[in-house]
């Protein structure tokens, strides 16, 4: 069972019961949430996307270092789960090419930063379904710190810009935001209009 809880999903488990679902998690590094994700929603397929790659130099993220071991976890964490999962070992830009499914959510939580996180929004809220979730993880802004301190890679600070683009995004067409989860780090998202 996975020990990550995602309110997003929840959300989503409570307003959909038992039916079935097609959704895509954008960053699933050791999987854990997307384990939360095949728990909780009845999954008729998912895609997972996450180019694993830690040379990309434009992820600044505590992740970074890990994800060749992480890619490796992901896989046996989600095992049981093979017949219904698509894997996309790409960034979510080269993806969003090539899935041809209309989905009920997109969870974002790949890069952070807040080209991509817009990129994400604007390119993947297409494939959602009118009725459908869009959404993700950190809904933060600034710095990353960790025990305390601010976390350098590369001597720079690393940070999170998550909350300024979606508070753009929702202004820009007035949806209604929902926020939960994590004090910190919570999940945000909205229902695509009918
Ligand atoms: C914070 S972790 C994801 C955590 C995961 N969603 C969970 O619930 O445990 C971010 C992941 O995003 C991936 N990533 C970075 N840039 C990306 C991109 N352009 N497209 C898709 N995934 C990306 C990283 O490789 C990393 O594994």
């Amino acid at each position: 069972m996975s020990d990550r809880k995602l309110a997003m999903i929840d959300y989503i488990a409570s307003e959909l019961g038992n039916k079935p679902v097609i959704g895509a998690e954008i960053g699933v590094f050791r999987g854990e949430g997307s384990l939360y994700i095949l728990e909780q929603l009845n999954i008729k397929k998912l895609h997972l996307i996450d180019p694993y790659n830690y040379e990309d130099a434009e992820y600044r993220d505590l992740a970074r270092p890990h994800l060749h071991e992480a890619s490796l976890e992901a896989q046996e964490r989600v095992k049981d789960y093979t017949d219904v999962i698509q894997w996309w070992h790409m960034a979510s830009d080269e993806a969003v090419k090539l899935i041809d499914d209309k989905l009920d959510f997109i969870y974002i939580d790949g890069n952070h930063y807040a080209d991509y996180v817009k990129n994400d929004i604007v390119n993947y809220e297409k494939l959602v379904k009118f009725g459908g979730w869009v959404g993700g993880h950190d809904y933060a802004n600034g710095d990353v710190y960790v025990s305390g301190e601010k976390f350098l890679m590369d001597g720079e600070p690393i940070q999170i810009e998550v909350k300024p683009v979606v508070d753009e995004w929702i202004e820009q067409h007035g949806y209604y935001l929902f926020v939960a989860g994590d004090r910190a780090f919570p999940d945000w998202w909205y229902q695509k209009p009918y």
